[in-house]
């Protein structure tokens, strides 16, 4: 037997990915978390087809006996958040830097198959031109970006060094049900979701004219599948942009939540945020030719989505 492990996988995208797994075809799936974001009743679906390992990545003893022999490896578990890693840069640095090393280790020393790994859009920064493509030089504004970034050059050299197979896939805004709104580093969709329902006014970092790639994750999982069956020879040791292809300003985003639900909210607004890219958007042209990448959902789908989850779960 050779497990399908997803690390991070108690998470609101890796929880996502292992039900998308499991809805696949595969028996069984290994999850690795130590649950410092991720939640178990984020599995409660699926518990009965879940190992579930409560585990670091930061500890490559506890982890390698559970990678070994893997068939494939999801690589999600993280510290997120821009600004998180610009207040703790500590342990968002352990997280996703020594983390995963050791994840690429233990997949690499164990011979392992595929290492698919979550890497992140912030690695871009600013750019001068939109869409954004695999192309451009990185340009990290933050520790997190950063961090990603090494992430993918870890993986990339893994590939080369060791012929381990790995992809990595620069993930854009994901969004949708699950996502945990309780803290003040959440992604902005599930915190806006939070004050349209409670009917109170959220904040916005600047003048909300900042644009993102917001990509449902129901995508993003389905995404990281063929990531992982994708021939070798073409994908291995390559990064690939992980997003829908489009672009919407935080206020044309707060108007449509407001719109969906009928009322007339005004945001707060305040000074912009350290380390905030000003502008988002993924040129999907690779990810469609050598993954075979076809998102599902329109924006406005996965807002509708999202917002009867949390209608349903608040
Ligand atoms: C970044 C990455 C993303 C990664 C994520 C992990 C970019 C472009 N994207 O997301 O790929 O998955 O980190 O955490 O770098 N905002 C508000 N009010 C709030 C919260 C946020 O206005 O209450 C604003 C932020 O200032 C930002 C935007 O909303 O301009 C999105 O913020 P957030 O959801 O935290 O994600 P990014 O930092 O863009």
């Amino acid at each position: 037997m050779n497990p399908t492990i997803v690390t991070g996988g108690a998470g609101f995208i890796g929880s996502a990915l292992v039900r998308a797994l499991l809805a696949t075809g595969v028996e069984r799936v290994t999850v690795i978390d130590n649950l410092l974001s991720g939640k178990l009743e984020n599995l409660d679906e699926v518990r009965d087809r879940v190992d579930f390992r409560h585990a670091d990545i930061r500890d490559y003893s506890a982890i390698a006996p559970l990678i070994k022999n893997a068939g494939r490896v999801f690589h999600l578990a993280a510290i997120p958040s821009v600004p998180r890693s610009i207040t703790e840069p500590v342990p968002s640095h352990e997280s996703n830097i020594d983390g995963t090393f050791n994840v690429l280790r233990a997949a690499s020393e164990s011979r392992a198959g595929r290492v698919v790994y979550a890497a992140s859009s912030s690695a871009y920064g600013d750019t001068e031109v939109l869409p954004k493509t695999e192309s451009m030089a990185p340009n990290p504004k933050s520790p997190y970006a950063l961090q990603k970034l090494v992430g993918e050059y870890y993986a990339s050299v893994f590939a080369q060094c060791y012929g381990l197979e790995t992809v990595s896939l620069r993930f854009f805004n994901v969004f949708g049900p699950r996502q945990d709104p309780s803290s003040p580093y959440s992604g902005v969709l599930s915190l806006f979701m939070k004050h349209l329902l409670a009917r109170t006014a959220p904040t916005i970092f600047g003048d909300g004219e900042q644009s993102r790639d917001f990509t449902y994750v129901e995508d993003v999982a389905a995404l990281c599948i063929k990531a992982s069956l994708a021939p070798a020879a073409t994908v291995s040791g390559k990064v690939y942009n992980a997003g829908n292809g489009g672009r919407f300003t935080l206020n044309e985003t707060w108007r449509a939540l407001c719109a969906i639900e009928g009322v007339k909210i005004q945001p707060l607004f305040a000074e912009p945020r350290a380390g905030d890219v000003r502008h988002s958007q993924a040129d999907i042209a690779a990810a469609v030719r050598d993954l075979g990448h076809a998102p599902q959902f329109t924006f406005e789908d996965g807002l509708r989505r999202t917002l009867d989850w949390y209608r349903a779960n608040a």
